[in-house]
């Protein structure tokens, strides 16, 4: 369906989930080795999918006194993890064995237990530009010199793999570094300046857009894990369009902006006031290096920022929100690798103005949190692929910081609405009623 297009008076047909899915991973760091030895660790029954909705949700079904309730996975067809298969591109050359333990997100005993696996995923040559991402330098890059040519190697590795693999079919998702923040571009505005662009090699396009170039013009659909421009422009969500395939981005909501998500809306619900949020993080992992960069930070800073400003609403509520200070940082410090702290301090006020303040911190792991949403992402994205939704997936918000949506909408940030969102596409794609949460059908009000 294109914006605009009647949504269709049932759910649609959906192609079986039959065969093998390529997995064609975008960077081969902390976030797409913890998802590739994850995925073989249950395969192989030495770990469980813990956080991944698609392996472990269940949908209410029907009224809430019949009692239905459907695990995900029985209620719409999505592939099993049995048939997936990872094809991966990295300026590193190290193979997901030795990418794994390089960045120490689990630990060798459970990366021993897969190794076997591991050592098959060798990263393709990438296509890279250091002025993207000033902190990577591997030497695992491709030579060639136009982007046309760029396009064309990386979907004759993905043509290749597909037929090495015999797959049915094949998703893209970019696990890749956080490339600098890109200024706007006419480039970006339509398909025709986007090509326009290409064929001259034009440096505001930025690898991760060539990636996706190259995975919609094959009808694959392509998936932004970070704040990247990437599909996110007017140029990419048309060429998406054109092609029927199915986009979602971005950036994964893990951490700080996951707890934001929750808490916002509850100070909003009760209609407290806010005044200021300040966050903190410090982080070990080659992400931190990276967001070193203060044009790489930009991009997360822009994506973090935005979520306070859809939730609290303050052009609505002026006397509550209209003046709230928020400011997000992150600090680079080696010693804790992959284990993120985040502190949030947080203003708020309640009756007659009087201040109140909240305290949160959070050690999480930033790659265990974000490895079964990159795993959800894949599954649903193929689900829509299959069954004809093109286009941005907002229905998959749920798991972004900043969810792309169409334009004319303002991105959905409150994780349960986000929740709701998904469940009911789900109903939906199954052939159930949304669930409006109304009730009022159980209660005799106006009898
Ligand atoms: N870890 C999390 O919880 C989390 C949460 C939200 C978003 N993200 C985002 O996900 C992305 C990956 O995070 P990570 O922790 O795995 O980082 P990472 O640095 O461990 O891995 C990124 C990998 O991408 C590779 N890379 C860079 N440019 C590339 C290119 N052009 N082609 C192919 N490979 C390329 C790097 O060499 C590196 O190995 C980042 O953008 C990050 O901001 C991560």
């Amino acid at each position: 369906m294109s914006p605009g297009e009647q949504v269709p008076p049932g759910p649609p047909e959906i192609v079986p989930a039959e065969g093998r899915l390529a997995v064609f991973c975008v960077g081969l760091g902390a976030v797409g080795t913890t998802l590739i030895a994850g995925v073989e660790s249950i395969r192989v029954g030495s770990g469980q999918p813990i956080g991944s909705l698609s392996q472990l949700g269940t949908v209410r079904l029907g009224r809430r006194d019949e009692q239905r309730v459907a695990r995900i996975g029985d209620l719409v067809p999505l592939a099993s993890l049995d048939q997936l298969d990872f094809c991966a591109w990295d300026p590193f050359p190290d193979d997901a064995f030795v990418a794994a333990s390089r960045a120490g997100v689990l630990d060798q005993p459970s990366i021993e237990r897969v190794g076997a696996f591991l050592r098959t995923v060798r990263p393709l040559p990438a296509v890279f530009d250091p002025a993207y991402v000033t902190q990577v330098h591997g030497p695992n890059t491709r030579a060639e010199e136009s982007h046309r040519q760029r396009v064309e190697a990386i979907r004759a590795d993905m043509m290749t793999f597909l037929e090495d693999k015999s797959s049915a079919r094949g998703v893209m998702v970019w696990c890749g570094s956080t490339e600098a923040l890109l200024a706007d571009h006419e480039a970006y505005h339509s398909l025709e300046a986007f090509e326009e662009a290409l064929e001259r090699s034009d440096r505001a396009i930025a690898p991760s857009m060539l990636y996706a170039y190259a995975a919609l013009g094959l009808g694959i659909p392509y998936i932004n894990c970070s704040p990247n421009l990437s599909i996110d422009t007017p140029a990419l969500t048309q060429y998406a369009a054109e092609h029927a395939v199915a986009i979602a981005g971005k950036d994964l909501k893990t951490g700080q902006t996951m707890v934001k998500t929750v808490l916002a809306p509850m100070i909003k619900a009760r209609l407290l006031g806010l005044s200021g949020w300040y966050s903190t993080n410090i982080l070990g992992n080659r992400d931190g290096e990276v967001l070193q960069d203060p044009d790489s930070f930009k991009a997360k800073e822009q994506s973090k920022l935005g979520v306070l400003e859809g939730i609290m609403q303050p052009e609505l509520y002026p006397e509550l929100y209209g003046d709230f200070e928020h400011q997000v940082s992150i600090n680079y410090y080696p010693p804790r690798g992959d284990n993120k702290e985040g502190w949030d301090n947080i203003d708020i006020f309640g009756w007659l103005g009087y201040p109140m303040q909240l305290k949160v911190n959070f050690l999480c792991r930033d790659s265990i949190l974000a490895a079964p949403l990159v795993l959800d992402l894949l599954l649903f994205t193929d689900l829509a692929q299959r069954a004809g939704m093109h286009g941005i997936q907002e229905w998959l918000s749920f798991y972004f910081k900043s969810p792309q949506c169409a334009s004319g909408v303002y991105p959905e940030h409150d994780l349960f609405i986000q929740l709701t969102k998904l469940k009911n596409t789900l109903r939906f794609l199954a052939g159930e009623e949304p669930i409006t949460h109304l009730g009022i059908e159980y209660y005799d009000y106006f009898s």
